[in-house]
């Protein structure tokens, strides 16, 4: 019999982290979804487990070292180490470039705590134990923003890149280690996050919510929003793959993989 994989899936209580547990519960992993509402990733976990899955709510801040050190002691206490790791929970706060209000160092500080150390901080409490047992995949949902520029978000351009560089290092170290680190890049995803951006464009420029979702989606190259369900299967197949530096680009038509860097 197999031991069923325990993936850690953070910022799962809603948009494409909901969307990837739901995904790897399919598969029959042991599932933990982690952030900082307990209740939203409490009620995902519960759906899981009326379809008969194994799924556990656990509450995580990533940006707090002591936070990660609490959420992983319970899990491993409660179901065990990790071998699967999607490393999804972020934030993206727009503003414009040098902001008259000082707020610049507070801004980049909050995106690198959350979305490039809490990401390192995570895999790097779960590597030994995934280098002993020489098995272990980490999956960053990271951005296209890590791969390109875009107007007024420059720090959350900055945290993803910080992240793809990181994934970049990382899988170079672990070739042959068994461990293997991949990246995902989404464009405009179909999430809360989105309609929280679709809300401020609507807010600041007059336009409607449709019209700001249009726009949105019109900069993904495919002219459409990417669905969490497909960024989900793409994760849940670089997880079950040899995977090590992969990265995939999602514009919401054909995914798009880069060549393996060496
Ligand atoms: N939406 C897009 O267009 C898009 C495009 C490319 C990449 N991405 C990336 O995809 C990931 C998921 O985005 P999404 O669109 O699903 O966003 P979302 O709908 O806003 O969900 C974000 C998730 O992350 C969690 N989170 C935020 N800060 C956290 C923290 N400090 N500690 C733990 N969990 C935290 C949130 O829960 P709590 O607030 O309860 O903690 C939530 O579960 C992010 O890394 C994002 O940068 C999104």
């Amino acid at each position: 019999m197999t031991v069923p994989h325990i993936a850690l899936v953070t910022g799962a209580g809603r948009g494409i982290g909901a969307a990837v547990a739901a995904e790897l519960a399919r598969v029959g992993a042991t599932v933990v979804l982690a952030a900082r509402s307990l209740d939203e990733c409490e009620r995902t976990a519960q759906a899981l487990r009326s379809g008969g899955s194994r799924a556990l709510a656990v509450t995580l801040d990533v940006g707090d070292p002591a936070s990660i050190a609490a959420a992983l002691a319970r899990v491993r206490e409660a179901v065990g180490a990790p071998d699967w790791l999607v490393n999804n929970a972020g934030i993206a706060v727009s503003a414009p470039l040098c902001p008259k209000d000082g707020s610049a160092d507070e801004l980049y500080e909050r995106h690198m705590a959350v979305n490039f150390h809490g990401a390192r901080r995570i895999a790097e409490a779960l590597l030994p134990a995934m280098r002993v047992a020489r098995y272990g995949r980490i999956v960053n949902i990271a951005s296209s923003a890590g791969l390109r520029g875009y107007r007024y978000v420059a720090a959350y351009c900055a945290s993803k890149h910080a992240l793809m560089g990181w994934a970049r290092a990382a899988a170079l170290e672990l070739d042959g280690s068994g461990v293997q680190v991949a990246s995902v890049c989404p464009h405009y995803v179909d999430s809360p996050m989105t309609d929280a951006s679709v809300r401020k464009i609507a807010a600041k420029t007059g336009r409607s919510e449709s019209e700001a979702r249009t726009l949105l989606a019109a900069e993904n190259p495919s002219g459409k929003l990417v669905e969490p369900a497909q960024i989900a299967r793409v994760v849940r197949e670089l997880l079950e793959s040899a995977c090590n530096g992969a990265e995939v680009e999602l514009d919401g038509g054909a995914p798009r993989y880069h060549p393996t860097q060496r």
